[in-house]
């Protein structure tokens, strides 16, 4: 059959917590070809513990890459035409590999990880001068979130790793770097970089400057050598070189020319371009970003000060407000995994419609603490207010309102900083496919809530930064030629006085699942 004639096509990597994605899109349409998607696994060794095989993220990447290129062949669509890649990414996530085996020195030390709690404790001890010592410079909280506390685990705790650093043969990435490095050609001349937006997120990274900061690493006591090279979100940083038999082969030499952290890059693909615009994503965690512009805003309600993206290598930086709810799709993978009272994650929907309410229950799935607004690294999980009346359906009910919740602090936090209430909220990521999901949000917000009808953001904004890379040039930023978005939107059903009351009860039940751990 003849091939459908396309413009040129960008493909997105987005590597998240839970799954990974290949998407490719037209560049001039922005419409989504096709994809594929991975589900990954996650290991617990201890209690708190969280961590990652990154040869298995990278086999990921590999297959999902293969099997869209089978699907776009049978669409007769020529993968010839992909000009350009992107990355997106679960940020934090820490990785120390061998350049000269290619072989990761330990597992990826996840995000969620509270491994480092006490080294946190005594670091924060120790802090230099006045506590604003991390969070000026980094626009962060001392967290065991970031990934300089979990790089200086490794170095305190892992043989290998201390051994290639001492013969000069260690290098530490976020997933990111990671992935670039092997797709690049790995051992034999892959790229160590990482872009402005996920070096933010490293507590190494001065966010002023733009540049690894050589305080932090002596505070952390980094060697700066094992870092990778900081670039813009948007450049050519390298050309695909697979190194073994894989269909992905196809996309040998293509350019990839687009990083950016997961969140940021949904910042992008919403089109939050403007200062005070925001989106909130919910994958597995949780994160609301509200563009600040070329400022970079400090909190004084919880909020992390971050990088929102550098579009180019002489483009200017802009820098977002950020809350971050550690756990969001994390807690219905937990009902499927741990306790068994759904199959797939979808059910959670069907179970939640039946009762539509959680019936008095109340879920806080602290299982990492809590993040923004408290950052309480004590918290832990609870489910309360239970009855003999209560069943495995309120439960579902009470956990989808644990999203919606803290959702609802974040964006409180957001407000009372930016001065200006948001008027909607813009959202992306799998679960906004739950319709009681995003009912249940606009009431307990009070605000509507606008979902885009393509919600594949965060690869949207990945495969822009590519496709917009100096030297590929197929895909244009500028705001006349973004096409528009077709939306669906879940007005508020409820009072604002019964909204109200909810959440109140909420709050009481955060404040018993803080103190757990001492
Ligand atoms: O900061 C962690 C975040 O980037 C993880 O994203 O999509 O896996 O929830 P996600």
């Amino acid at each position: 059959a003849k091939k459908a004639v396309l413009g040129p096509l960008v493909g997105a990597v987005d590597q998240g917590t839970s799954s990974t994605r290949f998407l490719v899109f037209n560049s001039k349409t922005a419409e989504l070809l096709s994809h594929h998607q991975v589900e990954l696994k996650q290991e617990f060794p201890k209690e708190g513990w969280v961590e990652q095989d990154p040869k298995e993220i990278l086999n990921s990447v590999y297959e999902c890459i293969e099997k869209t290129c089978e699907k776009l062949g049978q669409l007769n669509i020529d993968i010839s035409n992909i000009k350009a890649i992107g990355v997106s990414n679960q940020r934090e996530t820490t990785v120390v590999w061998d350049k000269l085996t290619g072989e990761p020195l330990y597992n990826a030390v996840v995000w969620l990880d509270l491994r480092t709690q006490s080294t946190v404790e005594s670091l924060s001890k120790r802090i230099p001068g006045n506590n604003n010592f991390v969070k000026s410079k980094t626009g962060l909280p001392l967290s065991t979130y970031f990934s300089a506390v979990k790089l200086r685990w490794l170095l305190d705790n892992v043989r290998k790793v201390q051994k290639a650093v001492e013969e000069d043969r260690a290098l530490f990435g976020t997933v990111d770097s990671w992935l670039i490095w092997c797709l690049t050609g790995g051992a034999n001349g892959g790229v160590h970089c990482t872009d402005v937006t996920n070096a933010s997120r490293t507590m190494l990274f001065n966010i002023h400057s733009l540049e690894w900061d050589k305080e932090l690493c002596e505070f952390f006591e980094i060697p700066m050598k094992i870092l990778p090279n900081v670039r813009s979100s948007s450049e050519i940083y390298g050309l695909m070189k697979i190194s073994h038999s894989l269909k992905a082969g196809a996309l040998e030499g293509v350019p990839i020319s687009g990083c950016l952290g997961d969140q940021s890059a949904a910042l992008v693909g919403q089109m939050c371009f403007q200062d005070g615009q925001a989106k909130n994503t919910y994958g597995t965690g949780c994160f609301l970003l509200c563009n600040t512009g070329r400022k970079c805003v400090f909190s004084e309600h919880g909020l992390l000060t971050t990088v929102a993206y550098k579009l180019g290598r002489d483009k200017p930086v802009y820098y977002a407000l950020e809350g971050s709810v550690a756990i969001a799709g994390a807690v219905v993978r937990w009902l499927r995994d741990n306790l068994g009272i759904i199959k797939t994650s979808d059910e959670i929907e069907k179970l939640a419609k039946e009762v539509g309410t959680s019936y008095g229950c109340y879920f806080v799935p602290a299982f990492s603490g809590l993040y923004a607004p408290y950052w309480e690294p004590s918290a832990r999980g609870i489910i309360c207010g239970l009855t003999q009346f209560t069943n495995r359906c309120h439960i579902a009910f009470a956990a989808l309102e644990a999203v919606c919740f803290q959702t609802r602090e974040i964006l409180d936090a957001m407000n009372r900083d930016c001065g200006m209430p948001l008027r909607h909220l813009q959202v992306d990521g799998g679960m906004t496919n739950n319709k009681i999901l995003m009912q249940l949000q606009a009431d307990i917000l009070y605000i509507p809530v606008v979902k885009p009808s393509m919600p594949e953001t965060t690869a949207l904004g990945a495969a822009m930064a590519a496709g917009a890379a100096e030297g590929v040039g197929v895909w244009s930023l500028d705001p006349e030629d973004l096409s528009a978005v077709t939306v669906e939107r879940f007005e508020p059903q409820i009072n604002a006085e019964e909204s109200e009351i909810r959440y109140s009860t909420w709050k009481k039940a955060v404040m018993k699942s803080m103190g757990w751990v001492t």
